[in-house]
């Protein structure tokens, strides 16, 4: 025993490999009997009326789960309804002057915007108007290209409204990553903003919208938010118009929520994949919105007077699934922050959940470690009694962060889940129910009632408890993605060909591969290890090598590039580029810079390699291909294996040195 309190404390818990619900969380949970598993699994597929109950329809559904047609599978079909509807007008006889959103820009001396639900409900109306006013219509794609500002989610629901499915792009992408996915989508319409400000700065994003446009191959009306006013002078070009005018024209106009079948697209959103081409992933209105809206209730807990706070961008589908639609969808205040964690100081979150009395807090394992490191002084200096839950999502959670987040930000009083799920799944899927479940950090805990997760060899059967295998989910469920936009084929071949029999008409013959690595325990807790294919995560963002590499071959003096991932302390993964230059070409600092700067323009700065090694050779098989996972050991700094196999093994000894070097 030791005189310091604290001492004994980080001992105990680095002991503790398991951790129960705190009592007084599970007295008032939304969901704490045990028997929903049992329930669930007893009554599925019927199990999903609840989360569609959980919604207002203008037209109630004939079938829970259409699977006629594997793995187009369909939900609650026959269903209507609006999402707007959903997240804002349910809401106005009760809580019409309760807080939607709270925004907190940047600049601390800037004043906060409170949204009560009957303001977003006016504003989005406007701006629906709006929208219709420029020609746009049911089913046409417009493209948000917005950073935190409060008209991102007006902008979506004013699309829900009038049935324009959305697709965000986020702010820190590229012109390139804008004109790809606007071209991809055929998108007509594009609502963007000035600027906005990162640590301090104004920057400007309207100019790299215009770069984008430039390689947008249609005509294409643009909507410009003003956000940093004097500090940007607007130009406004012939497609150009002012968001601001456009409200302003509709001032107190409402616009009929347009009915949508359930099966009816809600947004896009482009993610990356194996391939160079990002992947236009589809959700629906009914499936999707009953699916967020349950795992907001179910898994954090979400009650109409929480204030409650989920740190992603909205440009993600966190954002999508646990700022606006979940939340809103049942009432509750949904804080949004611009900034970053560490402006103007590194207290800044903790700073706000001291002010709004924040009773959740939902952020990335790549956040938590970042405070880990800044130190434990930052959030003591705050009052975080208010909060009730934590969750994390994006990326595996090391036990160390795990307890650091339990402790120094929970107080040990909060249950911390730790989410996995994807674009592709709409909304959560493997996590405990903070009220029912034991929590072992590291592993995010069993699959969700109603969910049919197993952990598979190559074969497909499953491996014992402990060893590693491949995450599969055996059964369709609501929050799904329907197919990747205009590509049915790249659907089927990316998710459902690994595992499936491709021929049969038997629904319970399709298996869903998300491609990541797992293991699981005797309690059937899930420990998720990783993507297995060439997608890196880095702080929980999702990167295509193949995107990398190509931005990486176009700079002039490059013959060939092979990207992978390095383990970083905070981002949990980083971009390390082997580069072969051309012939006559020096590796030298000027083209390491090129190539920086090149995949920063072509993706955007999260893109950014940590390291750019030039290498006369790759190291590859006999059959020429690329031995990743051999960099990638280098990339770490491991012990490198047998490389007997390898056409050049000796080239790997210099490549590691050069790694060395740097
Ligand atoms: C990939 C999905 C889920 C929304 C944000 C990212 C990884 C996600 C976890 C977790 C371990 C996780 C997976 C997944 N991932 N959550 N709790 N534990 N890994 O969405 O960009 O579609 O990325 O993120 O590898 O496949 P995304």
């Amino acid at each position: 025993m030791s005189d310091d309190p604290d001492v004994d404390l980080e001992a105990r818990l680095e002991e503790t490999a398991a951790f129960q619900p705190p009592e007084q969380f599970v007295e008032q949970a939304n969901v704490s009997d045990p028997d929903i598993y049992e329930e669930f699994e007893a009554n599925w597929p019927a199990c999903w009326e609840g989360a569609a109950d959980l919604l207002d329809w203008d037209e109630p559904y004939d079938q829970v789960l259409d699977d006629s047609n594997p793995p187009f599978f369909e939900w609650f079909t026959g269903g209507q309804l609006n999402a707007s509807y959903n997240a804002l007008d349910r809401h106005l006889d009760e809580r019409g002057d309760e807080a939607a959103i709270e925004w907190i820009g940047e600049p601390t001396d800037e004043a906060n915007r409170t949204y009560t639900y009957a303001e977003l409900h006016r504003e989005v109306n406007e701006f629906a108007a709006g929208l219709r006013d420029l020609g746009v219509e049911a089913d046409d794609v417009v493209t948000l290209y917005m950073p935190m500002v409060p008209e991102l989610p007006i902008a979506m629901l004013a699309c829900a409204r009038i049935g324009a499915p959305h697709s965000v792009v986020f702010a820190g992408f590229s012109a390139d990553a804008l004109a790809t996915r606007m071209n991809a989508a055929d998108s007509e319409y594009l609502i963007t903003c000035d600027g906005y400000y990162r640590r301090g700065d104004a920057l400007e994003h309207k100019a790299k919208a215009d770069d984008g446009l430039a390689g947008v191959e249609h005509d294409v009306e643009t909507v410009v938010v003003d956000r940093l006013g004097d500090a940007y002078d607007h130009p406004t070009g012939e497609h150009d118009h002012a968001y601001a005018d456009l409200v302003a024209a509709n001032e107190g106009t409402t616009v009929e929520p347009v009915s949508r079948d359930a099966e009816d697209m809600l947004f896009l959103m482009y993610t990356s994949g194996t391939t160079g081409e990002p992947k236009g992933v589809k959700h629906t209105t009914g499936g999707y919105l009953s699916w967020v809206t349950w795992t907001s209730q179910a898994v954090l807990d979400i009650e109409p007077e929480d204030t409650y706070w989920c740190s992603a961008d909205i440009g993600w589908i966190t954002g999508h699934s646990y700022i606006v639609y979940g939340p809103l969808s049942l009432g509750t205040t949904s804080v949004m922050y611009e900034g970053t964690p560490d402006f103007p100081e590194k207290d800044r979150l903790w700073e706000i959940v001291d002010a709004y009395d924040c009773t959740q807090l939902y952020t990335a394992p790549t956040a938590i470690r970042a405070f880990m490191k800044w130190g434990s002084e930052y959030p003591a200096a705050h009052d975080l009694s208010s909060l009730r839950l934590l969750g994390t999502v994006g990326e595996p959670i090391n036990p160390r962060a795990w307890k650091w987040y339990y402790k120094h930000i929970g107080d040990e009083d909060c249950p911390v889940v730790d989410t996995w799920w994807q674009t592709e799944t709409g909304g959560m899927m493997v996590t405990t129910l903070p009220g029912v479940g034991e929590m072992k950090p590291g592993s995010a805990g069993p699959p969700l009632p109603g969910l049919d997760v197993r952990i598979v060899d190559v074969n497909g059967d499953p491996v014992e408890e402990g060893r590693a295998g491949y995450l599969t989910v055996n059964r369709p469920w609501p929050g799904m993605l329907r197919t990747l936009y205009d590509n049915d084929e790249r659907f089927v071949s990316e998710y459902w060909s690994e595992y499936s029999d491709t021929d049969s008409d038997d629904p319970d013959d399709w298996v869903y591969f998300p491609e990541d690595g797992a293991k699981i325990d005797e309690d059937g807790y899930i420990t998720v290890l990783g993507r297995v294919d060439d997608v890196l995560n880095v702080s929980g963002h999702r990167l295509g090598t193949m995107e990398i590499e190509s931005a990486i071959v176009g700079v002039p003096g490059v013959a060939e590039a092979a990207v992978v991932g390095g383990h970083h302390d905070v981002k949990g993964e980083a971009v390390y580029a082997y580069v072969i230059t051309e012939d006559g070409y020096d590796p030298d600092e000027p083209l390491r810079e090129n190539i920086i700067d090149t995949v920063e323009d072509a993706i955007g700065p999260i893109a950014r390699p940590e390291a750019v090694v030039f290498t006369p050779e790759l190291p590859k098989t006999r059959s020429g291909k690329i031995m990743r996972r051999l960099l990638e050991d280098i990339a770490n700094g491991e012990a490198l294996g047998d490389t007997s196999t390898l056409r050049n093994p000796d080239i790997v000894d210099d490549i590691a040195a050069s790694v060395g070097d740097d």
